[in-house]
């Protein structure tokens, strides 16, 4: 999440330490034909953040909604060898330089999918006819660069069925002896989540006590709640806010990260946390279910910290006070 703007680049240096790729280093914009690769803005943030001292988290590897149609063609040994080259390739390119790859993003069940779970129905499970390509993908991005940290990276992991998917899978890649160094938890919230439910996703990877480390990823919080069928066909939205987010909305929100951050503080296993954005004005959650006004991040279109921000960073901050 760079940014476009200096001002962005200001924000970025001011209060991070690290960045992840929104989007500069997924398969669709690295490799949009097979054999062809463009680094070119992928090297811009690589090396804006070398040189000034900040982690990269190279976000993904492999995600179903960013894959060219032309790694799912042909057999299955022609499929993993494209995935292979593409892999070792990029995480070759950038060895010592990205330290934690996401590796797979997004292959978990939804609570609301049909089963059987853990593994989701997506392009490469049913192009594979299985869920090896995820220990393809992991085995691939180990044997690039021995030392980057390899997550499998999800949303909704706070539900408690797709917790028990994730569990699930995640005990299937270790007793596979599948080379996983961590969790991601991507934590787009929404007004309702409960903190409670995130502890107990973090408690259950910790319990399977394989040492994984854990990081939140993607975390914002979207102050609309939409039903499915707003992500799925832009139906039933909530109604737009406009220019000014509501004073308890952002008072709701402020809670929220203060009860996630109070909680994630007594997790030893968690690392790392991201926020999916810098400042209000560039969430993708401006255009994501629907175009609408949004306010998910710590900072708002000004540059100012919100409510949020000050939850967080200044305990005797009084929210709504
Ligand atoms: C989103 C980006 O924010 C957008 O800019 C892009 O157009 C689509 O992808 N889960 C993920 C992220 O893992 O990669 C997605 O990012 C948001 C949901």
């Amino acid at each position: 999440m760079l940014g476009n703007s200096s001002r962005d680049q200001d924000l970025l240096l001011d209060q991070f330490n690290g960045l992840s790729a929104e989007y500069e280093m997924k398969p669709d914009v690295l490799a949009p034909r097979e054999g062809q690769f463009d680094f070119s803005g992928a090297d811009r943030l690589i090396d804006f953040a070398e040189a000034n001292n900040l982690s990269v988290r190279g976000h993904a590897l492999l995600w179903h909604e960013a894959t060219p149609d032309y790694f799912l063609t042909g057999t299955n040994t022609e499929i993993r060898n494209k995935l292979e080259t593409f892999i070792s390739t990029v995480v070759d390119r950038y060895r010592g330089r990205v330290e934690i790859w996401d590796v797979v993003n997004e292959p978990i069940l939804n609570w609301f999918e049909p089963e059987p779970g853990p593994w989701r129905n997506t392009n490469w499970l049913q192009a594979v006819g299985g869920p090896e390509y995820v220990t393809w993908a992991f085995e691939a991005a180990r044997a690039a660069d021995p030392n980057a940290k390899l997550f499998l990276n999800d949303y909704d992991t706070e539900n408690p069925t797709k917790r028990g998917y994730l569990v699930d899978a995640v005990q299937s890649l270790l007793d596979a002896g599948v080379p996983i160094d961590g969790v991601g938890h991507q934590c787009h919230f929404i007004p309702g989540t409960d903190i409670n439910e995130v502890r107990a996703t973090l408690d259950a990877i910790d319990n399977l006590f394989a040492g994984l480390e854990q990081h939140i990823t993607e975390l914002d919080m979207n102050i609309y709640t939409d039903p499915g069928e707003c992500w799925e066909r832009g139906a039933n939205c909530q109604a737009d806010y406009g220019a000014n987010t509501p004073d308890d909305v952002l008072a709701a929100q402020a809670q929220q990260a203060r009860d996630m951050f109070d909680m994630l503080i007594t997790r030893t296993s968690v690392t790392n946390v991201t926020l999916w954005g810098l400042q209000d004005g560039q969430s993708w959650l401006n255009g994501n279910p629907i175009d609408r006004t949004n306010s998910p991040l710590l900072f708002n279109r000004n540059y100012e910290p919100k409510p949020a921000f000050e939850a967080i960073t200044d305990p005797a901050y009084v929210i709504g006070g």
